[in-house]
């Protein structure tokens, strides 16, 4: 279900009326940057999980790109979240902030226009499609690679960068996968079209260095509670070869949460089923965002 009240330029506002014209150079070009953000029911009230990384990101990511003032704080975006979700009085839920060029921009450049910013809340939905926890993703190597990152900032999320996902995953899914796996301009791995990726093999976790994807906030949720089961994380360069003699494979993301892959390009993946590395992962990542982990109190604003 989608809000009834979004977050505007600082005023909050029925979502019907939260519209775009037609002629905003943003939309256009794809000038926008954005962040994914969930928030759960926990003991102590709804909690959106780790607030202050996500709003710092939308704040790099917009520096990055190259807007030279944010209209607002990481502290007046972070109380924008908090005071949206808890206009539309929602249970668990994602999180839409969004940044875009409008009021001019027209000549291809950032200072002939204003950044507008806006933050809205869907009630939470299954992102990846999953069918079940056990039975993973079926993921296949994308014919698409990965922006280089001397051409598309990709330690940004920027909505522009999204066109690479979404013709990845598009062609992944009319060929009858669930998700994609993209590979670097070198061939070796990076992430999925919306979620990094983490290999286990012989006890340790691997995971492509930050070179060229995004650097998730799971992601490094993941290693954090991979080290507080005692297990090795390690970044490290992956090739395709490497994910098809993995013990597991799992992808991690705010919407995707922490899934399994069953097979990669119609190869199991070990036992064909989401492994007991993944499964301990991902249950401790849902207690952590459920606000009942140690880590919680650091990671869990209550709204
Ligand atoms: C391309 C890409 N990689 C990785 C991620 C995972 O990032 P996070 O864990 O911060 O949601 C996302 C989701 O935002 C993404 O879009």
């Amino acid at each position: 279900m989608h809000s009834r009240f979004t977050w505007i330029n600082g005023e909050m506002i029925d979502t019907a009326q939260a519209t775009v014209p037609f002629l905003t150079a943003g939309f256009h070009y794809g000038i926008a940057v954005f962040e994914g953000i969930r928030a759960y029911q926990t003991p102590r009230g709804l909690g959106v999980f780790r607030l202050r990384e996500h709003m710092q990101r939308f704040e790099d990511s917009s520096h990055i790109l190259g807007f030279l003032e944010m209209p607002h704080s990481v502290d007046e975006m972070i109380e924008a979240v908090c005071s949206t979700v808890r206009a539309n009085g929602f249970g668990d839920c994602y999180i839409r902030p969004l940044l875009w060029l409008a009021d001019g921009g027209w000549n291809l450049t950032l200072d002939s226009g204003r950044p507008h910013v806006a933050v809205t809340v869907w009630e939470e939905s299954v992102y990846l499609g999953q069918r079940s926890p056990e039975q993973g993703l079926k993921a296949c190597v994308s014919s698409f690679t990965r922006h280089h990152p001397a051409a598309m900032m990709t330690k940004a999320k920027v909505s522009g960068n999204y066109v690479n996902s979404v013709m990845a995953k598009t062609e992944a899914q009319r060929r009858g996968f669930d998700e994609a796996i993209l590979l670097d301009t070198q061939g070796y791995v990076t992430e999925c079209t919306g979620a990094n990726l983490f290999v286990v093999r012989k006890g340790k976790l691997v995971t492509p260095p930050a070179d060229a994807i995004l650097e998730g906030i799971t992601r490094d949720t993941v290693v954090t509670l991979a080290q507080d089961l005692g297990l090795p994380v390690q970044e490290a360069t992956l090739s395709r070869d490497h994910l098809y003699v993995a013990d597991e494979v799992f992808v991690c993301g705010t919407a995707a949460e922490v899934v399994g892959v069953s097979s990669i390009d119609g190869r199991p993946i070990g036992a064909g089923v989401t492994g007991p590395v993944t499964r301990a992962i991902h249950e401790a990542y849902l207690t952590a965002v459920r606000g009942a982990h140690p880590r919680s109190d650091d990671w869990v604003t209550i709204t």
